[in-house]
């Protein structure tokens, strides 16, 4: 194989009460990312979108995370990645994951697939240290793997692929950008182990909740009192935006990923939509720009076009 492209799917991490650990693949937008085998080595990026992204592979998200594969595959041969993003870097919807994870997913087509999930993982995750100075896997590894994943560690990669329901994301995307660097300094270096406590309570529950298809457990789980206080002031009319949402009858939603994008779940398609125009017509009057997306939550992850 020459050549092939892959539909690197968005995706919402943290999932309110899984900071850093839990995530899931939506079924759009999604960016497209081709891997072209070249003879000359190492890596080179190409943008077909309108971001303005470095292309300087050591500065590009999928630039490095397709250098740490072919420097681990020990590739005789160098790989051209052409970009066309959808998701708006900066969105919280899994931007760098998508372009990095997509990257990854085509040059492992080209090396004959490899690398096992766990890797292209791994891999991909040094486009999110770059990214954000972090190294995270909860937009990566669903986004390789789709549907939820929670990330029992990073170092070795250790992920789970969840049982869910059938379940239905509204995602509102102001337009406006929230850099994952600043959205994680405003975060606490120490918190309250009472705090910690219901935190991972409420994780723990919310896996029960969908394993069992408990959509009221689901419901109730969707509370952090860690990270949305710290995060909420850094996106305009959080509050409204999620009070409108569960008002229209979603089970519960909060900030996508780092922000400034929000979701809500709900049980049905046509709930979502209701959520969609309830989260709307509130969001209309603060006179920002928004985007909306209502998705299924999906089983696949970054796959070929
Ligand atoms: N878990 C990460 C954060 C996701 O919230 O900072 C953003 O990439």
């Amino acid at each position: 194989m020459k050549e092939v492209t892959v539909r690197a799917p968005a995706t919402v991490s943290n999932v309110v009460c899984g900071f850093d650990c839990l995530g899931f693949a939506i079924d759009g937008p999604f960016d497209e990312v081709t891997a072209r085998r070249s003879d000359r080595s190492g890596v080179s990026i190409t943008h077909e979108d309108g971001f303005g992204l470095p292309t300087d592979p050591e500065k590009n998200v999928a630039g490095v995370a397709v250098a740490a594969l072919l420097a681990e595959a020990q590739a005789d041969f160098g790989i051209e990645i052409i970009i066309e993003k959808a998701i708006k870097p900066g969105s919280g919807i899994g931007s760098s994951g998508a372009s990095s994870c997509g990257a990854v997913v085509a040059a492992n087509w080209l090396l004959e697939e490899q690398f096992p999930p766990e890797k292209l993982i791994e891999f991909a995750m040094e486009g999110e240290r770059l990214a954000s100075g972090s190294r995270h896997a909860d937009n990566v590894a669903p986004c390789i793997l789709g549907g939820f994943v929670l990330v029992r560690s990073i170092d070795p990669v250790d992920v789970v692929r969840l049982d869910f329901p059938p379940l239905f994301a509204t995602v509102i995307h102001p337009q406006i950008e929230v850099r994952t660097a600043e959205a994680r300094a405003v975060l606490p270096e120490l918190v309250p182990l009472a705090s910690a406590v219901r935190n991972w309570s409420n994780l723990g529950a919310f896996i029960a909740g969908l394993e069992h298809g408990d959509y009221d457990l689901i419901g109730r789980s969707l509370v952090d009192e860690i990270v949305e206080p710290a995060r909420r002031g850094l996106i305009p009319h959080f509050e409204e935006a999620k009070a409108a949402g569960i008002s229209a009858g979603a089970i519960g939603g909060g900030i996508s990923g780092s922000g400034p994008s929000m979701f809500m779940l709900s049980k049905t398609r046509e709930r979502a939509e209701i959520v969609r125009a309830a989260i709307g017509e509130a969001y209309e009057t603060t006179g920002i720009a928004f985007n909306t997306y209502v998705s299924e939550i999906v089983g696949h992850g970054a796959s070929l076009r």
